[in-house]
């Protein structure tokens, strides 16, 4: 989010455009917590994770009279539009705020589920991703060394995205997320076919969000059936949402953020930034907030193929 803050930041400032930044997401416009964003207050912060104006989900902004008080604040301060970095839950409330002021708004996605509309990009995936797969070669090892069936729990909220591009780049043997169902046999044959391989370890990939249940569940199940290696779980946790952002994750966020400033110099309100196929695009914040992103399922069908 640091690198989209520096990229919004630096566009404004390029076009003659002043800036502030308000703390804590809604609930800093709502509190009226912000401070000035010129060129040097983001330099250094693009290798940074996480964000330098910290972030909160707002519940209060949900309620009609709030984001009034929000919007009286904008008026008080001068403020003439908004961008909104963040997840579906952000995009949402920019898109409600938008429409009840008739409010100049840009949204640019950001998570790490990569489960916004509109957009085959959203920051932090990519970096995410990578902690995931170096997480899962680490595992490995001993995995191998012990001849272990290893879990690994990956985030994702209700979506599949991360533990499926994790899946195939770390060589898991077998994924389980929310868009496709799970019978734990299918599990047990993919493993007792391995085993007749002689494969010494391996790893499943389970998404947080799957139907089935969590991964402790899923290993005992699966002991009951199949009892040829040991299981073990491995719940990967808040560790995948920070870290330096790798390359990828700058690119977009840097590319978004001229998009957003460059929409709403353009008055193309109520809109999100997004990258498909490698160009940037403007998607309606209510076709975000109103449809779901699929999973890829040439991806899926690839990884069923090369994870034998
Ligand atoms: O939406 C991003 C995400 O990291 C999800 O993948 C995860 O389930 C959730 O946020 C965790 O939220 P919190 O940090 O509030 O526990």
């Amino acid at each position: 989010m640091n690198a989209a803050l520096r990229s919004v930041v630096r566009s404004a400032n390029y076009h003659g455009i002043e800036c502030v930044g308000f703390y804590r997401g809604y609930q800093g416009i709502i509190e009226n917590d912000f401070k000035p964003l010129e060129m040097r207050s983001v330099s250094n912060i693009l290798e940074l994770g996480g964000t330098i104006l910290k972030t909160a989900r707002s519940l209060d902004f949900h309620k009609t009279e709030v984001r009034e008080r929000a919007y009286q604040n904008l008026k008080l301060q001068n403020i003439d539009a908004l961008v909104v970095i963040g997840g579906n839950g952000s995009i949402t409330g920019a898109s409600v705020f938008s429409k009840q002021f008739d409010f100049p708004c840009a949204g640019i996605p950001a998570s790490i589920d990569n489960d916004i509309y509109g957009t085959d990009h959203s920051i932090g995936f990519q970096t995410a991703l990578q902690t995931i797969v170096e997480s899962v070669d680490k595992i490995r090892d001993t995995a191998r060394s012990h001849n272990r069936l290893f879990f690994v729990e990956v985030m994702g909220r209700d979506n599949g995205n991360l533990a499926l591009y994790s899946a195939i780049a770390s060589g898991a043997c077998f994924v389980i997320i929310p868009e496709k169902g799970f019978e734990i046999n299918n599990l047990a044959e993919r493993l007792k076919t391995g085993k007749s391989m002689s494969k010494s370890s391996s790893v499943v990939i389970v998404a947080e969000g799957n139907n089935y249940g969590s991964s402790y569940k899923i290993a005992e199940d699966l002991t009951e059936v199949f009892d040829e290696y040991e299981s073990k779980v491995t719940i990967l946790g808040h560790l995948q949402r920070g870290g330096s952002p790798v390359v990828m994750d700058r690119l977009i966020a840097s590319r978004l953020g001229l998009s957003a400033v460059q929409a709403l110099m353009s008055e193309n309100y109520g809109n999100m930034v997004g990258i498909i196929k490698n160009k940037t695009v403007l998607i309606p914040m209510q076709d975000v907030v109103d449809k779901q992103k699929k999973i890829n399922e040439d991806l899926y069908k690839l990884n069923k193929i090369i994870s034998r």
